[in-house]
This record gives C-alpha cells, sequence and structure tokens, in this order.
C-alpha cells in the first residue's frame, strides 16, 4: 500500500444490510470463533457513510434507528478507519453514519459502516485497493465485512469471512420485523454453545437443496431452505421472538428465519404487494416495534458521491 494524499473532499458510501438465507454454525475454534456455513444475501436497508478530512479522529450517528451506536473508539466505523490509516499512514478523518439498518438487530449494520468506511477511504485517499486487499482488510475488522463489501449472494466459510460465489437468480422479497432493543453477537454464539454442551457438533458443510433453490429463482423454493442454527439460541435469548415468528407465518410468509444472531425476523414473501399486506398486518398486530421492507439481492458499498471542495 502506498501512502495517502489527505484529498480536501468528502466521499458517501451506501452499504446494504445482509440476512443469512443459511447460517451453520460449526464447532467452537481455539480461537474463540466458530466455523461457519452460511449463505449471505445483500438486502435493500441502507446506511450512508460519510468520510471527510478533519483535524481530529470523529464519529457522529443520525437517523430514526441511530440509538445505541457507539460514538467513541469502539465504533466499527472509526476503528475501521484508524485501521487503514495506520497501514497508510494517513491523516484523521470524521465519518458521518446515516443509520438505515437496525443496530445490534443480527442484520450487520455495525459491519456495513466498516465495509462502508473502507471503501469510502479508499477513494478519499486514492488508495486504488485491489478488490482481494480490500477484502483482507475488510476480514480483519469484522467476519462479515468483507461480504458488505462485495453484496450480492456469497457463501461465507472460515469464520464467516472467506467468500464465493453463489450463483442466485431473480429478487427476493422481504419483510423484517424490527425487535426492540438489541442481542449482542458473541450472547448469542454462547447461548449456542450452552445448548449444545456434550453434543457432537458436525463441521458445517452447505446445502445443496438451498443452492438448487437460489438457481430457480422462485421463493416458494428457496422459503423451506431458510436455516440458522443460531435461532434457537436467540429465542431462548428473546422468546418473545417466537410470537412474531408465528404471526408473520400466519399472515402469509413464505418463510420466517432469526436473522443472524437477532432479534430481528425476516419473512420471505411471494413479491411486492405480499410485502405490503404482510408489513400492514404484522404492524397492526402490535407485536412488533416496527417493519421494513427491502429486496434482495442488492450491490454491496458503493460511492454514492465524491465532493471536491
Ligand atoms: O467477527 P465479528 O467481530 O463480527 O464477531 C463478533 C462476535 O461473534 C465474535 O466475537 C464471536 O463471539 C462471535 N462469532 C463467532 N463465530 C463466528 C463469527 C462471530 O463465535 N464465525
Amino acid at each position: 500500500m502506498t501512502s495517502a494524499p489527505t484529498a480536501p473532499g468528502a466521499v458517501t458510501v451506501r452499504v446494504p444490510a445482509k440476512v443469512n438465507l443459511e447460517l451453520l454454525v460449526g464447532p467452537v475454534r481455539d480461537d474463540g470463533y466458530h466455523d461457519l456455513s452460511t449463505v449471505y444475501q445483500a438486502v435493500s436497508l441502507y446506511d450512508e457513510v460519510t468520510v471527510a478530512p478533519a483535524d481530529a479522529w470523529g464519529v457522529s450517528v443520525s437517523g430514526a434507528l441511530a440509538d445505541g451506536v457507539p460514538t467513541d473508539g469502539d465504533n466499527l466505523a472509526l476503528r475501521a478507519a484508524r485501521f487503514l490509516a495506520r497501514r497508510c499512514d494517513a491523516d484523521p478523518v470524521h465519518v458521518s453514519i446515516r443509520k438505515g439498518i437496525p443496530v445490534a438487530g443480527g442484520m450487520a449494520g455495525g459491519s456495513a459502516d466498516a465495509a462502508a468506511t473502507l471503501v469510502a477511504l479508499d477513494q478519499l485517499w486514492e488508495l486504488d485497493l485491489e478488490r482481494d486487499e480490500l477484502e483482507s482488510v475488510a476480514a480483519q475488522l469484522g467476519s462479515d465485512v468483507p461480504f458488505l463489501v462485495a453484496g450480492g449472494t456469497a457463501m461465507g466459510s472460515g469464520r464467516g469471512e472467506l467468500l464465493a460465489p453463489v450463483l442466485a437468480r431473480g429478487t427476493y422479497h422481504w419483510v423484517l420485523a424490527l425487535a426492540d432493543g438489541g442481542l449482542s453477537t458473541p450472547a448469542v454464539y454462547a447461548e449456542c454453545d450452552r445448548l449444545r454442551a456434550g453434543a457432537d457438533v458436525p463441521a458445517p458443510v452447505a446445502t445443496p437443496a438451498l443452492m438448487a433453490a437460489l438457481r430457480t429463482g422462485d421463493p416458494h423454493e428457496l422459503a423451506p431452505q431458510l436455516t440458522n442454527d443460531l435461532q434457537d439460541a436467540a429465542l431462548s435469548l428473546r422468546p418473545d421472538l417466537a410470537e412474531v415468528l408465528s404471526a408473520g407465518m400466519e399472515y402469509g410468509a413464505l418463510g420466517g428465519i432469526v436473522s443472524g444472531s437477532g432479534p430481528t425476523i425476516a419473512f420471505l414473501v411471494d413479491g411486492s404487494e405480499a410485502g405490503i399486506d404482510l408489513a400492514v398486518a404484522l404492524t397492526a398486530s402490535g407485536v412488533v416495534r416496527d417493519v421494513r421492507r427491502a429486496t434482495g439481492p442488492v450491490h454491496g458499498a458503493q460511492v454514492l458521491h465524491h465532493r471536491v471542495d
């Protein structure tokens, strides 16, 4: 990597959320992570991240979903910025995040902000990082970060950071049921370990039936293949989510699943009209805090504009 000149402008990047169509969790590894086999899909809930040259490192967060995002050195976007700056000897930036992705919701909002920050700084500092270099930096910041750079539909292995393409046809329609409060990802993995204590946990292997379903582009084929090994753990920590899952299915979802480590529930529906109907029914039912509609797959982190002052 070369050294970075400080450009005058501000760069804004839009980054999507993700759902895991399949999340198979293997045994815990020596480093504390779990071996995964997962299929990610990027969906059209977005954060917007703007980086601009500044006198000191800083981060600010706005939007209806901003509550609970750290605005100190724990912020993953700020960590990403400092991490990349150390590698290329760059000056401080201020990171502004507009949240459209639920916080601590199992949709990789923090990882998305880190991914967006890397893509924005690559542009601001004119680094021209190769894709594999960007993904390698991303992987050091979090297991989901490389996928949020890439977007689309992809398989993740290792701890989730090793990506391989998946052939997926069509556009899928999702209704996301947002919950009050968040769930801590490490706590959900720990609960998963507790629930499986003593059991023989096999190495995770992607399910051919899910891959076949994705090739058809038919949500009726995909729905029965949605799988999440963290679901029991999320429901154990948040028993109220079971009611949300059954309400969504009762109101016409083709399939429903805890998104990642939760507590967001992702419902797959049969097209955009069905999505509107389900969103209305879930809102009226009072069992959810809020709902969002989204489609997937969508692109990963993309530069929206680069203001040259
Ligand atoms: O990689 P990331 O920082 O996003 O992971 C957050 C936490 O989730 C980890 O500290 C770990 O507790 C848990 N995790 C895991 N196995 C994975 C991915 C995440 O145990 N493959």
